[in-house]
């Protein structure tokens, strides 16, 4: 009796480590981007600075916001931003759209996944 109830705590503790491993950190990806992101980027609709306004981004097609002009090599390139499309995107600007004009990348993907989960708050 003694053992199996341990094994399962210890199994039932180790699944949900792991799953907070997995899940993006929405609260993490808000300070990212107060960090690395809002001196270019704002989060409400229209508010265009020296990158585009990102309210509304996710799954939006690229070059979404109104009013900004976009590089020609990010409006040439016409996808959707999927959580997919702005994790290649984040991770080199300049390698998934040739000319793009955003200067700045975000190597780790733990980094990228959180600040996603936080852009696909901001709608
Ligand atoms: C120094 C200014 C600057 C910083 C810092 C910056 N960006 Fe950008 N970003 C831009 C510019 C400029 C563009 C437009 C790029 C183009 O036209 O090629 C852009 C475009 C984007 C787009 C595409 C928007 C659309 O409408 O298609 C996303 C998404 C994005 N940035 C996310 C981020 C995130 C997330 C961060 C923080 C890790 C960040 N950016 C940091 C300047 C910046």
């Amino acid at each position: 009796m003694r053992t199996p109830t341990l094994l399962a705590l210890m199994l039932g503790l180790w699944s949900g480590a792991a799953l907070a491993l997995a899940a993006p950190d929405e609260a993490r990806g808000a300070r990212l981007f107060s960090d690395q992101c809002s001196m270019c980027h704002s989060l409400s609709a229209g508010e265009n600075g020296m990158g585009p306004s990102l309210h509304g981004v996710s799954g939006a097609p690229t070059g979404h916001a109104s009013n900004f002009a976009y590089s020609p090599g990010l409006a040439a390139h016409k996808v959707r931003w999927t959580e997919a499309n702005l994790d290649r995107f984040l991770a080199d600007p300049a390698a998934f759209a040739p000319g793009s004009a955003m200067p700045v990348s975000v190597p780790a993907a733990t980094d990228r996944a959180d600040l996603i989960a936080y852009l696909k708050s901001a709608r």
